[in-house]
């Protein structure tokens, strides 16, 4: 075969011959003529094999939806009464002159040309790679590649430089649930899926290289909703040298020039966007991720705010017994410093719960789809943190000794932020949930219908890890 052409660029040969390679889309059988439209990754094609082609009518009609082809033929202008406006390829169709059949489908377990709303998702999910190829899901992938590499580009000139830091990790006090993986060589010992890159990235500004981010997995074992899933995306970043405003400004610029290059039909409500406390958010909005649209139908009007001045402490297990008031736990990042006129109270332990924390969450329609701070950067104030919410000296220097250590040998300040990527692209798709922007997302129960996934592991596997269980009857 000679040199696959496109399909969104078979207009430019319009009277020429051309090789084509793609799947059956649809094909109409009409008898004398086979009408048959090819789908590539960019688009779609009308062929026909017309009569006189009476070898090609043979094999066009074995061809069924999905079949996979290499097509050579003819690109004619349509007659005006088949152009269809607007339409990729509405003005041209394929002459189809010969077909070579690269592989056989048999009848698909459900229709790829529709947007997939009526099919039921556990099926779509079994059948992943199928469902991927339908044109609202190729588009869902196609953007969120885009986004990624807008981000990229956008940090790369902004002289940040793309880090990857371990996955097989150490437990990280994230607030969720770890994830964690058995050790062949130390039995009984685990290391811990990241919940996210939050004290690597700490420890890179510790070794100098000031600017970070990464495009980041992060894992953690909590139930899964709508725009939450076990393994999800992080555009995760760190910055030496700033402070709270630095972080917002950069986060900002880089948000609104995404969606005006990627997105240019949407529009944002409010620039630069608003500021809201934590305490006003809860008492005017019930909640701490306000959706300000002034027009909830208009799929197309982003309201980003951010919200900052939250707690830096709240109490445990008030509800359970009311004489006790519990004890303190952080409420979003125990690695954050207090904002500036707080540090103080802090460090001599006063007002505990009226100490505000640095910490900043960017908020688009009423989802959180981001959040960071500015670190604590020396020990002492890591450890004071450490020390409210309960941990013991020892235990500190035992969990956390080699952040303390870092802090030691010329930390400078620092501080950074986390977008929850797979959110942010399902709100500018219009999409209902994160599922549908994952290529090989998880169900509502954490599993992977395709793979099958979790399954049980061979015993020699366990033997190897040292690991034995009783299971359930
Ligand atoms: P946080 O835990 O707030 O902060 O996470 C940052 C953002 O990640 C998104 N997110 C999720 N998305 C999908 N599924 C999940 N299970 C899930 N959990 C969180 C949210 C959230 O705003 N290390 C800190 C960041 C920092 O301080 O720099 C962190 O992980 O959109």
């Amino acid at each position: 075969m000679s040199k696959r052409i496109y399909i969104k660029d078979l207009k430019d040969f319009v009277g020429g011959e051309v090789f084509i390679s793609g799947w059956v889309d649809v094909r109409r059988d009409q008898g004398k003529m086979i009408f048959l439209d090819f789908r590539d990754m960019t688009g779609i094609i009308q062929g026909v094999i017309l009569p006189n082609y009476v070898e090609t009518l043979e094999i066009g009609k074995t061809l069924r939806n999905e079949f996979v082809v290499s097509v050579k033929g003819k690109v004619n202008k349509r007659p005006e009464r088949n152009i269809k406006e607007g339409i990729l390829n509405g003005d041209i169709e394929l002459e189809i002159m010969e077909i070579e059949v690269l592989n056989k489908s048999i009848t698909p377990p459900f229709d790829v040309t529709s947007d997939g709303k009526e099919i039921g998702e556990d099926n779509r999910l079994k059948y992943r790679y199928l469902d991927l190829r339908r044109p609202r899901m190729q588009k869902n992938i196609r953007n969120r590649h885009k986004m990624a590499k807008f981000v990229r580009d956008f940090l790369d000139k902004e002289n940040f430089i793309e880090i990857e830091t371990p996955i097989l990790t150490k437990s990280t006090p994230e607030g969720a649930r770890d994830y964690i993986v058995p050790s062949r060589l130390y039995p009984g010992n685990f290391y811990a899926l990241p919940q996210s890159p939050q004290q690597y990235k700490q420890l890179l500004m510790a070794g100098g290289m000031e600017r970070y981010f990464q495009v980041a997995r992060c894992m953690r074992d909590e139930d899964t909703r709508g725009d939450r899933q076990p393994e999800f995306t992080q555009i995760d970043m760190e910055m030496s040298f700033v402070e709270r405003e630095d972080v917002m400004d950069v986060n900002e610029r880089l948000l609104i020039e995404l969606v005006m290059k990627l997105y240019p039909d949407k529009k944002i409500q409010q620039i630069p966007f608003p500021r809201i406390s934590y305490k006003d958010a809860i008492e005017k909005y019930g909640n701490d991720r306000p959706d300000l649209r002034e027009n909830k139908e208009d799929p197309n009007l982003l309201a980003f705010c951010w919200v900052i001045d939250f707690p830096f402490f709240e109490r445990t297990d008030k509800s359970d017994n009311p004489n006790t008031e519990g004890e303190w736990t952080f409420t979003h990042n125990p690695f954050s410093e207090p904002i500036k006129k707080h540090k103080e109270q802090m460090m001599k332990n006063e007002k505990i719960g009226e100490v505000l924390t640095s910490q900043y969450d960017i908020v688009l329609n009423g989802y959180e789809i981001g959040g960071g701070s500015i670190r604590a950067h020396e020990a002492e104030t890591l450890r004071k943190v450490l020390n409210i919410i309960g941990h013991k000296d020892e235990d500190i220097d035992k969990n956390f000794g080699h952040m303390l250590n870092a802090f030691q040998v010329g930390t400078p300040p620092h501080g950074g932020i986390a977008w929850g990527f797979d959110r942010l692209v399902m709100l500018l798709e219009n999409e209902p949930n994160i599922r549908e922007v994952i290529a090989f997302p998880k169900t509502g129960e954490g599993k992977d219908l395709m793979m099958d996934s979790p399954s049980p592991v061979s015993s020699k596997q366990l033997k190897e890890l040292s690991i034995s269980f009783t299971k359930k009857e």
